[in-house]
Parts: C-alpha cells; sequence; structure tokens
C-alpha cells in the first residue's frame, strides 16, 4: 500500500502537555482531560498546531502514567474515553493535531499481561516478559548486572517462579520483550487502535531500548562497568530496533497521515540517521538530548559553556540536512526548566531571557516544541528539601542510597536535585495569581506550586502585549508566514562566531533569502560586529525582544535577541 503521510510535522509547533499538571476541572487537585478542553482555546491563541500528551492512560502512577496497565483506556483520575473523545475532537475542530505518547519499552507490573506472565512459567504470557534464572547457588542474584536508569539493579526477583524480570526503569515497569512476534503484535494493535480513534502522531518513550543483545541460549551478557548506567551498550540501538521499527511502520504506521517522534537518549548523528532517514521508514523522527547535557554530565550539574551547546546545535542541524528533520526543544516533563540553566543569573531580565531562548532554538531547522510553560517563563521550584520532591527517580536513589558513602550524601544529593530534579518541570501550571495559581479550585493541588505564580502566570501574560506568550505566539506566527516559513522549514544553517562564548549567530539561506539570527545569552551587554558577509545589505527586522534592536556593529543588551531578512 503507498504511504499515507504528508509529514506535515514539518509544518507544526507542537505543545507538550503534561496532563497531571496543566489543569484541573473538577477540584480533586490533580489536572485532567476536561482541564485540557477548558484551554484548548488559549493552545489555538498561541498558535500551536500540535499537542504531544504525556500518558493518560490506565496507571497506578509508579512513574506518572509512564507505567501503563490498560493501553485502550484513560487513568480514572484524568476522565474518561468520552472526555478523550471530546478533546481531540476539540482539538482538530481548532487546527490541532494530537500526538500521543506510546510507551511500550515496559507496561506496569499491574498490567493484565504481566500478571499472568508472572503467575507461572508455562502461562501463555510469560515470554512477554524477560524472565532469567539468577546467578549464584540459590539464583539469588540478579542474573546480570545490568542498572536500572532509576538506579540499583535492572532485576527483580520474583517469589511466585522463583526467576527474575527485567526492569530497565522502576521494579513497576517490567520491560516488554520485543523479540516475542506477539508482543510486537500487540504493539502494532494498539497502534492502530489509536490511529483508528484519529490520533495523529506518537512520542515513543524510550524507544531505544526496545531490543535487547540476547545469545546464544538466551543469555543477556553482562555490561562493561559503569557507575550510572552499567548494560547500556547490550540494550540501546540493539540488534533488532531497525528492524522492529520498520515493521510496526510498514505495517500500521504509514498507511496513517501519521508522525512519530522517538525519544533517543545518548544518540549520534549516524545513530539518528539510521532511525529517520526518509528512505528507511522507520521513524520520522527522533528527540537527542545532547543539547541537555551543555551544563551537565550524566546528570551531574557543570558549568553551561554556549560554546558546546552551539557545537551541537550546528552538528544536528548540519547533519540531517536534507535527509532528515530535527526536534528542537529547550524543556520537558525530565528537564529543569531552561531559564537559570541556560541562561545563568537573569535577574530582572527574565523575560527578555525567555525570550532569547525561544529565539534561539525556532529559527532552526525542525519541528519546535513548546513544554507547558515555557511560553510564560515558569522557573525552576525552590525546593529546601529532598522530601518535596514527587519524582520516582529521586525517591530510589533515596531508597538504594547511592549516595550514602559521601560525607553529607544528603545536601551533595539535594544540591544536584535542585539543579537536576525532574520535579521542576511538573509543579502545577500557573493559570492566574489567584488561589492555587488557577490550576484547581480544590484545596490541594496533587504537587507543589512555584511561589512566584503571583506574577508569572498566564492571566498576567495575557494582559501585557510585551509578555513572553505574545512573543512566543509570533514565533509560531513565522513558520506561517509566507515570507519567513520557507526559509524555516529549507534554508541551510551556517553559524558566524562559533567560538564566541556569550553570543549564538546563525544564517538561515533558501533561494537567495537569508536570515541572520543573532542572540546575546549574558546578561550583560556584549558587542556585536557585523560579519563581513553581510554589511551592506538591504535588511527588514524580522522579530526582536528589545523594541529598538538595530543590526549593526552594536553592544547587544542583556539577552538580546533580534532576527534581520537580508536581501
Ligand atoms: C521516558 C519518560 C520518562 C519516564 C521514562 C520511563 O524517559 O520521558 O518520564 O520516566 O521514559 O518510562
Ligand atoms: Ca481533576
Amino acid at each position: 500500500m503507498e504511504s499515507a503521510k504528508t509529514r506535515w510535522y514539518k509544518d507544526a509547533v507542537v505543545y507538550q502537555i503534561y496532563p497531571r499538571s496543566f489543569a484541573d476541572s473538577n477540584g480533586d487537585g490533580i489536572g485532567d482531560l476536561r482541564g485540557i478542553i477548558g484551554k484548548l482555546d488559549y493552545l489555538q491563541k498561541l498558535g500551536i498546531t500540535a499537542v504531544w500528551l504525556s500518558p493518560c492512560y490506565k496507571s497506578p502512577n509508579a512513574d506518572n502514567g509512564y507505567d501503563i496497565s490498560d493501553y485502550r483506556d484513560i487513568m480514572d483520575e484524568f476522565g474518561t474515553l468520552d472526555d478523550w473523545k471530546e478533546m481531540i475532537a476539540g482539538m482538530h475542530e481548532r487546527g490541532i493535531r494530537l500526538i500521543m505518547d506510546l510507551v511500550v519499552n515496559h507496561t506496569s507490573d499491574e498490567h493484565e499481561w504481566f500478571k499472568q506472565s508472572r503467575s507461572s512459567v508455562d502461562n501463555p504470557y510469560r515470554d512477554y516478559y524477560i524472565w532469567r534464572k539468577g546467578r549464584g547457588k540459590n539464583g539469588k542474584r540478579p542474573p546480570n548486572n545490568w542498572t536500572s536508569r532509576f538506579g540499583g539493579t535492572a532485576w527483580e526477583y520474583d517469589e511466585t517462579t522463583k526467576e527474575w524480570y527485567l526492569h530497565l526503569f522502576n521494579t513497576k515497569q517490567p520491560d516488554l520483550n520485543w523479540d516475542n512476534p506477539k508482543v510486537r503484535k500487540e504493539v502494532a494493535d494498539i497502534v492502530k487502535y489509536w490511529l483508528d480513534l484519529g490520533v495523529d502522531g506518537f512520542r515513543c518513550d524510550v524507544i531505544t531500548y526496545i531490543s535487547k543483545n540476547v545469545l546464544e541460549g538466551g543469555k543477556l551478557p553482562n555490561g562493561k562497568f559503569n557507575p550510572i548506567q552499567q548494560g547500556d551498550e547490550h540494550f540501546t540501538h540493539g540488534p533488532h530496533i531497525h528492524e522492529y521499527l520498520r515493521e510496526l511502520n510498514v505495517n500500521v504506521l504509514e498507511h496513517y497521515d501519521s508522525m512519530t517522534v522517538g525519544e533517543a537518549q545518548g544518540v549520534t548523528i549516524e545513530q539518528g540517521l539510521l532511525y529517520t532517514d526518509e528512505s528507511r521508514r522507520e521513524l520520522d523522527t527522533i528527540f537527542q538530548f545532547e543539547a541537555m547535557e551543555a551544563d551537565c554530565w550524566n546528570q551531574i550539574p557543570t558549568t553551561f559553556r554556549l560554546p558546546k551547546l552551539k557545537k551541537i546545535f550546528g552538528r544536528w542541524q548540519t547533519g540531517l540536512f536534507g535527509k532528515s528533520w530535527n526536534s528542537l526543544f529547550w524543556e520537558n516533563h525530565d528537564q529543569p526548566r531552561a531559564l537559570g540553566r541556560f541562561t545563568g543569573d537573569y535577574g530582572e531580565y527574565r523575560k527578555e531571557a525567555a525570550k532569547m531562548l525561544a529565539v534561539a532554538t525556532h529559527m532552526q531547522q525542525g519541528t519546535p516544541y513548546v513544554y507547558q510553560g515555557e511560553e510564560i517563563g515558569m522557573t525552576n521550584y525552590p525546593f529546601k528539601s529532598l522530601d518535596e520532591m514527587d519524582d520516582v527517580l529521586v525517591k530510589t536513589i533515596r531508597k538504594m542510597g547511592l549516595f550514602k558513602a559521601l560525607p553529607f550524601h544528603n545536601t551533595i544529593l539535594l544540591k544536584v536535585m535542585q539543579r537536576r530534579a525532574r520535579d521542576h518541570a511538573r509543579t502545577p501550571m500557573q493559570w492566574s495569581a489567584g488561589n492555587n495559581a488557577g490550576f484547581t479550585e480544590g484545596e490541594k493541588p496533587w504537587f507543589v506550586i512555584n511561589p512566584n505564580y503571583t506574577t508569572i502566570n498566564v492571566q498576567e501574560a495575557l494582559a501585557d502585549p510585551d509578555s513572553i506568550f505574545y512573543f512566543y505566539q509570533k514565533l509560531i506566527g513565522l513558520r506561517k508566514d509566507p515570507k519567513i516559513a520557507p526559509i524555516l522549514k529549507n534554508g541551510t544553517y551556517k553559524e558566524y562566531y562559533p567560538k564566541h562564548k556569550d553570543i549564538y549567530v546563525y544564517e538561515r539561506s533558501f533561494e537567495g533569502k537569508r536570515l541572520l539570527v543573532v542572540c546575546n545569552f549574558k546578561n550583560k551587554t556584549v558587542p556585536f560586529v557585523v560579519p563581513n558577509e553581510i554589511a551592506y545589505v538591504g535588511t527588514e527586522q524580522v522579530v526582536s525582544n528589545y523594541s529598538d534592536s538595530r543590526l549593526g556593529n552594536v553592544d547587544l543588551r542583556p539577552y538580546e535577541a533580534f532576527v534581520y531578512l537580508l536581501k
């Protein structure tokens, strides 16, 4: 059959919703689908053309929905399938497509398949998961040395059958066995079920982990020593991954006008191309996280360095050019807020800094993603103690006592998490200066609300013509502007001053039309010299975050950013 793909995602701007923290409609303190329905006009006003919805399926919430117990139904706290249908209809009416989260590396341990699977060694579902005998005399040592991404061994002993199951994340997230054709068929059926309900695409959770390196006789080899992620080389981009992804695409996805974006931690450009080169028919796009490492190493915070970030951006911009397509983002539900992280101490320049960051990515080639709250410049939460944090990752590390060997281990862990915790992105959306930031009319939101909601909130942003919100609206609008959109979509990428440690300058060029993008990442004035190549050409301002920006040899003001069309 012919592929039905129009590759609409190349013109899209996607807004990510983390439903638990977006908007609560019934006062129980938990965001829900009717809450989203109530905010569709807001999303339309922002101008985004697609939503990526983090998981809303049935789940015991060991990892806030990333542990699914029924793939075909909605989590009770979020509403019903009818609410969901109303939500997607409301999106489609407004020209907004819906990308659902597809979490199929693992299920919840409360999924019916796993309940069956763990019940006996000859249950028909046994092979849906990855079970092995333990090592040592009584099999009481895990089958190999792989570690969970959340810390500790990746294996859990199960008393009923006296074997171990693999879980690359929490013990309540057993990994599916993709080598079993029945599992692949189940996944294909789930994907088809949602596509038939009108879904437009999928964000594929930790998709690079689905194929494990199984040796003759079923053995899973030990990984080389790595204090943080052991075993990685045996399950990231595993032996059959490309075959399985192509199978899913060719059999199901490409018969719909759908798109996929795969979460691909630690991927190189070469690997990225294997996943997304259009001729290979696997995934459409991926998220790569290299840029997220410009201020940390293996989750350990380091000093942010702009030249490192620019190099990463440049490599991906040129590396995928003409072959596949980038995903552009600063934030998601697993990352701390970008403000402060990539802009240092922004002080009174929060708005300028937030707008500058938006310019830096939105003018690149690829599909921009905006994470809820980013469009109003939400910031990290001032956590004072580890007890305030909700994330299963933090809880697991604490339970395991991973840092115990270090003096002041709790202080160190707190320091690390104050910068790195995923919780920063998960505090409720700040809608107004009213009670509970307008997130819930109930008494108690499920999670702490950032005390700065009295000044940073949607109500304030909508009332201020100079707000971050309207700036995003303008940038998003450029993707539909006949003069600018073709350059953004098709233009080449060229950088000026790549080694400069404070400013980021690049040019996009298409059919003789060029865009020059200038961003000052510093909280102070930085001199800028117009590159020789573009001196003496006619210019027209496209966007800027100061009312009187000028393209010339100027002192860029704190976080000043502008884009000019060169003629
Ligand atoms: C992805 C999700 C993250 C989740 C993990 C396990 O990385 O983005 O939130 O914890 O997968 O499903
Ligand atoms: Ca609710």
